[in-house]
């Protein structure tokens, strides 16, 4: 091969040089590089790589003995990547020519047939749906953690009362542990929507070439068992062009970090000395630099803020595919940037939570007492109406007494009888002073309800489905 003019000497030679006359521009080689990103799927694209040799051996595109060759160069390839001991250059672009450059000055030209009907398109759509069914089963697992951190946690306090709020007004007393479990439900949704993800991201698009499907006779179907994948892609320009696996998983990310910035502000709430209803652990506190007195929330804070970064991810994916026409363009290459930042963010942020809640210690005294008084109005119109009188003329009755009761400053169990007689003739001190946060919530026996064994079913329903021993 002759050197052309302009060709670049220290610089590597692009493998799609053959066409151009000039060398890429440094500033461009830096632009479009990916391999900052992307070189953190090494391990799927030798994977992928290794199972394209084979389907080339078999479709007799390589002899078995050059599919040998290339395999055990894939495969020190591989060690040197596991090792640290690659050697990246500026003129790779990205990961899967990193490889390709570096097989083939293990193994020489043969190295050159490793992309036979296959385009970078195709195979950096494998790569990625290699490491999303990877990643689903990860956060599953990573909510699955902190499922059970809540189970424990919900367990371990399966007396305390808490004042349920509406409009973050105290509304009705609950169990602790139903709250918790409120949360545990959410992530149970969420873990549910990373599987259906990987189940529906289970597709081989290895075979779809640059767009058109590779002119080669590749069993597809025979590739995508091979790579324990369920199905092979129906159509080669969706297999390219397509990231809706990327967007459902970030969605899954999104909607999950948000459940887990609820609970962060929950637990920033509660930590603040006007709630008062939990201390943190020390070890997931910190302190101020100049206020000696302080201990701040900064873990739940984080994972509230963090929560930001991960939906930012998925508008950004989404607005990086509102408008590209099919099927690849280099746009694409953007979706990794977020996809791995939001796994991460999201991953990290379930450890820290799952890690931090068996810690908590929460201040049952405070709770009790902000779970009393006023939160027992509604089970006082429910007393009425099981007197007979219509629930909406129960409401006005109990309303005007709580009324009375904010003005004078007594409370509804000590309010007098004829007090009592004056609003309706059904109400007797008896009722009032019968009022108590534990007959509220028991009360509340309906599927779903906060009474303390409607509690405990569901509690065993989570300990069931979560396998976690009590
Ligand atoms: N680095 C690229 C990406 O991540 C790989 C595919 C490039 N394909 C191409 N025709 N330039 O999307």
């Amino acid at each position: 091969m002759t050197k052309r003019r302009g060709s670049p000497s220290r610089r590597g030679r692009k493998a799609w040089a053959g066409r151009f006359d000039e060398p890429t521009a440094a500033i461009v080689e830096a632009f479009t590089s990916s391999l900052a990103v992307d070189r953190h799927l090494y391990p799927q694209d030798v994977t992928g790589s290794l199972a394209h040799v084979r389907a080339l051996v078999r479709a007799r595109l390589l002899t078995a003995a050059e599919g040998r060759r290339l395999t055990r160069g894939l495969e020190r390839v591989r060690r040197e990547l596991d090792a640290g001991r690659f050697r990246f250059r500026a003129s790779d672009e990205d990961i899967h020519m990193a490889i390709e450059r570096r097989l083939t000055e293990l193994v020489g030209p043969v190295g050159g047939k490793l992309h036979t009907g296959r385009s970078r398109n195709d195979q950096v759509a494998l790569d990625l749906r290699l490491w999303l069914r990877a990643e689903c089963t990860r956060l599953a697992d990573g909510v699955r953690t902190l499922e059970r951190a809540l189970v424990a946690t919900a367990e371990a306090h399966r007396t305390l009362l808490l004042p349920g709020y509406t409009h973050l007004q105290r509304a009705q007393p609950i169990l602790l542990a139903h709250h918790l479990l409120a949360h545990r439900e959410m992530l149970a949704r969420d873990r549910g929507r990373f599987l259906d993800c990987r189940a529906r991201a289970d597709e081989l698009p290895l075979g779809a070439g640059a767009l058109a499907g590779s002119g080669f006779a590749i069993d597809r179907a025979r590739l995508a068992r091979d790579l324990g994948f369920a199905r092979a892609s129906a159509n080669s320009l969706d297999a390219v062009g397509d990231r809706d696996a990327a967007l459902e998983f970030l969605a899954a990310c999104a909607i999950t970090a948000v459940h887990l910035s609820r609970l962060g502000e929950e637990l920033v709430l509660w930590a603040t000395e006007e709630f008062g209803f939990v201390e943190l652990p020390d070890a997931f506190a910190t302190g101020s630099s100049m206020m000696p007195q302080k201990k701040n929330p900064d873990v739940a804070e984080l994972v509230r803020g963090k929560s930001g970064r991960v939906i930012g991810a998925l508008v950004a994916l989404l607005t990086t595919m509102k408008g590209l026409p099919l099927a690849y363009n280099r746009d694409l290459q953007e979706d990794k940037v977020v996809l791995f930042d939001a796994a991460r963010t999201l991953g990290d942020s379930l450890a820290v939570l799952a890690a931090m809640l068996p810690g908590l210690r929460f201040r049952a005294d405070r709770m009790a007492v902000a779970a009393d008084g006023l939160l027992l109005a509604t089970d006082l119109a429910d007393a009425l109406v099981e007197r007979g009188m219509p629930f909406r003329q129960a409401h006005e009755v109990v309303g005007s007494l709580v009324r009375l009761c904010l003005r004078t400053g007594i409370g509804l169990r000590d309010l007098d009888a004829p007090t009592l007689a004056s609003h309706s003739p059904l109400l007797t001190p008896a009722m009032v002073r019968g009022l108590t946060p534990a007959r509220s919530l028991a009360r509340r026996r309906v599927t779903g309800g906060t009474a303390p064994a409607e509690v405990s079913r569901q509690l065993r329903r989570a300990q069931r489905e979560l396998k976690v021993d009590r």
